[in-house]
């Protein structure tokens, strides 16, 4: 696997293939990523990766300055799961002078759920993503079902922007007790990993009583809140959504069912299309 720091080797090394497939991350990989890039291994003549903790779509508060850097076990798995180029370049290099040109996803989709909570995270995501689809400009990218509307917004931004790029969904990856994974996993205590499949559950639960014939949204939601809070969780939001726009459904609207939740310190997010 061939390691790239700036755009310009990115570029000289990228000059031979036509259509890159491109699976773009933040490090700290698990089984899940792995599982993007075998992906997106297929689909394009030459797999690229990025690592790239972006500044941009973390809060003040949140963990930019904790999150976890694991560079060299990074790139064994990178190389291991067959990815050809990776792209891993500084602050200095993504971002030489402040990034005053952002994208500015739409407010109904990017202020709701977990724009709600985390203000800004997606002008962070669409600002960083535009510009590593600018460095790497593939032909195909590959993203996660776990980050619902991250997928969602990305997919609008590529149609409106009409970049020439297809963008792939690729299925959440579960440890054997159902717990999506995620980087941030690696934050539970024992206790908590135990505990942290209840989100899924609660997901399922909220799915049985749909299929059961629940009609009252805000008391699904409610009562899913309320079971996740009585274990110990701070449930942000658990909801039932339209799935074309993730808007609340009317009656007949295929649905996605979408939570997040703090379990000590550490923030979980699911989803489960219904
Ligand atoms: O999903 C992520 O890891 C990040 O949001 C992404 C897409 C790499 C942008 O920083």
């Amino acid at each position: 696997m061939k390691i790239v720091h700036t755009i310009t080797e990115l570029r000289e090394h990228l000059a031979q293939f036509s259509r890159p497939a491109f699976v773009p991350t933040m490090g700290n990989l698990h089984e899940g990523h792995l599982a993007l890039v075998r992906q997106a291994k297929p689909l394009g003549d030459v797999t690229v990766a990025s690592i790239f903790v972006n500044r941009l779509q973390f809060l003040p508060h949140e963990d930019f300055d904790t999150y976890p850097r694991t560079w060299g076990a990074d790139c064994d798995k990178l190389q291991a799961a067959g990815c050809d180029l990776l792209f891993a370049p500084d602050e200095k290099e993504l971002y030489p002078e402040p990034q005053t040109f952002k994208v500015h996803p739409p407010a109904e989709l990017a202020d709701i759920l977990e724009g709600y909570f985390r203000p800004g995270f997606f002008v962070g995501v669409c600002t960083v993503v535009m510009k590593l689809f600018a460095c790497v400009q593939p032909g195909v990218a590959v993203f996660g079902n776990k980050d619902y509307q991250q997928l969602m917004i990305i997919r609008r931004m590529v149609q409106q922007f009409a970049l020439p790029i297809e963008i792939v969904g690729a299925e959440t990856t579960r440890a054997p007790d159902g717990l999506a994974l995620s980087s941030r996993n690696g934050y539970l205590s024992a206790s908590e990993r135990l505990e942290a499949v209840q989100l899924s559950l609660a997901l399922k639960a909220m799915a049985a009583a749909l299929k059961a014939g629940e009609q009252d949204m805000a008391a699904l939601e409610a009562h899913a809140m309320k079971t996740l809070a009585e274990r110990g969780w701070q449930p942000d939001y658990l909801a039932a959504r339209r799935r074309s726009d993730l808007q609340a459904p009317q009656p007949g609207d295929a649905l996605v069912l979408l939570g997040a939740a703090k379990l000590g310190t550490t923030r979980l997010i699911d989803n489960l299309e219904v």
